[in-house]
């Protein structure tokens, strides 16, 4: 099948089949499209959590409205935005290292580019970054549906869990808020009905 054709061929897996994990091959896939996706100024202003095991997964489930997915899929990952602005300067900073390989010419050169990241993220209130961050987070979240869903392994984008009870449970530093997360495995029954998608006129406008 294309690529299209996955994209018809996935859907919002509501239980997974336990005894059909998802193979460390498909999982690092699915890791690499995520690591790959495009983010704001390239800085991944997110991290994701990779929880496998049980006894977490059905912590998770009771602040996740009970969801079968949560403790039925083989990997739930958990993308959690990074919130702080300090955080984010360093971020910066370790960006910069990172694409210079800490090269004093080639940083000199990135000066304005470091100046321009700082200076938009100062102007930012609290609220902003955490809102920025979070894009970030689904933008990536689209790359690992796509990429799961062309691997023919079957996932569940989620958001409905409680954020505040997942980030303790996580016991998340401060700095990271989790997001949305990406539950992937394989069916356990296929969708019990078709698809639902409003006409292309309804979404589109070419001008
Ligand atoms: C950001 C986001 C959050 C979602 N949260 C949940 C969720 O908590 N539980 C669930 O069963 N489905 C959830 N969904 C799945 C959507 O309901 C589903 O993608 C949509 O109805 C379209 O169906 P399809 O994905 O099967 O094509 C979520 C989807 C997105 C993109």
């Amino acid at each position: 099948m294309g690529f299209l054709d996955n994209l018809k061929w996935r859907f919002a897996t509501k239980e997974f089949d336990v005894d059909r994990p998802v193979s460390k091959e498909g999982l690092d896939k699915i890791l690499t499209a995520i690591r790959m996706a495009p983010t704001s100024y390239g800085l991944q202003s997110f991290h994701v959590y990779v929880v496998e095991n049980l006894d977490l997964k059905k912590k998770i489930k009771t602040r996740s409205f009970l969801q079968k997915q949560i403790d039925t899929c083989s990997h739930l990952l958990i993308f959690c935005a990074r919130t702080d602005k300090k955080n984010i300067s360093q971020r910066i900073d370790d960006y910069i290292d990172l694409a210079t390989g800490g090269d004093k010419v080639k940083k000199l050169k990135m000066q304005p580019a470091k100046l321009m990241m700082k200076g938009s993220i100062k102007m930012k209130s609290d609220e902003d970054v955490a809102c920025w961050s979070s894009k970030q987070c689904y933008i990536a979240l689209g790359f690992g549906l796509a990429a799961a869903a062309e691997l023919n392994i079957d996932s569940c984008p989620m958001e409905g869990f409680d954020k505040k009870a997942v980030d303790k449970i996580l016991q998340l530093p401060a700095n990271l808020n989790s997001t949305v997360f990406l539950a992937v495995g394989n069916r356990k029954e296929d969708p019990s009905r078709a698809k639902i998608r409003f006409s292309n006129e309804d979404m589109f406008t070419h001008n």
